[in-house]
């Protein structure tokens, strides 16, 4: 089994509210299919989370009572970039099930505390693909907080430890002094600096998700790969040698 993170700028303009990349989409669910291989996906939520979430501070837990407005706001509209996902995937021949975390994820201080594993065990059972995605969920200590892709990647990891976790972004992998890197280790990592950008992101970009691919990389084989390149994501579940960061 393998777990693939449709990250949110492949799959939607992260810099204008609403604009999701079809035909983006469509190619790398065929790639899904054609590669034959059993996969959990994970998707982000781009411009259809982002933006509204920082508007609303949801980052931080709840605040105000104006924000809850903005939770469910949030929740729907990931909720329907999930059902573009889900249709792109049906159209490739996929058998998706959508498992939305404000379901079935709660967190502690913005840490996941607990996720159903089961539902998403049953469902590959039964020869369905889970589709989780990044999501406002409850948090025991904040309220509500956002669950990004990537905790949802680490948190399956550590349950499935699956054969290779691929996280599908816009660009060729991890890069350091403008040398795109083979292979990046713990102590690169600490090396990194974040960076600051214009593009709303509230889950906090390439460093957060080095992070997270180093714990993950105890439990699989996890790499970034650019998804906007024709067959990458597929050669890369068939286990060929693509262009890439493999974090160690
Ligand atoms: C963010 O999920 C979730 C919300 C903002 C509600 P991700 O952090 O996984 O999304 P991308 O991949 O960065 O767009």
């Amino acid at each position: 089994m393998m777990l693939v993170k449709l990250g949110g700028s492949v799959i939607t303009d992260k810099s204008k509210k609403y604009v999701f990349k079809e035909k983006t989409v469509r190619r790398l669910a065929k790639e899904i299919k054609n590669s034959g291989e059993k996969v959990i996906v994970v998707h982000g939520a781009g411009s259809f989370g982002h933006i509204l979430a920082k508007k609303y501070g949801l980052d931080k837990g709840f605040i105000n009572e104006k924000q809850i407005s903005g939770v469910t706001k949030v929740q729907a509209d990931v909720k329907g970039l999930n059902a573009r996902v889900v249709n792109s995937l049906i159209d490739a021949g996929i058998s998706p099930v959508s498992i939305p975390p404000s379901a079935v994820v709660e967190c502690r201080n913005k840490k996941i505390e607990k996720i159903n594993v089961d539902v998403f065990k049953k469902y590959l059972n039964l020869g369905l693909t889970p589709v989780t995605f990044g999501d406002v969920t409850l948090d025991r200590k904040l309220g509500f907080c956002i669950v990004s892709g990537d905790l949802l990647m680490l948190e399956l990891a550590k349950v499935f430890k699956p054969e290779k976790s691929i996280f599908v972004s816009n660009v060729d992998g991890v890069y350091m002094d403008k040398k795109r890197m083979d292979k990046i280790h713990d102590k690169i990592v600490r090396n990194m600096k974040r960076k600051k950008t214009k593009i709303p992101d509230v889950t906090g970009s390439m460093y957060e998700k080095v992070k997270i691919g180093l714990k993950m990389s105890k439990f699989t084989k996890t790499m970034i790969i650019n998804g906007n390149v024709n067959n990458r994501l597929c050669n890369a579940l068939k286990g060929r040698k693509v262009v890439g960061t493999v974090i160690k």
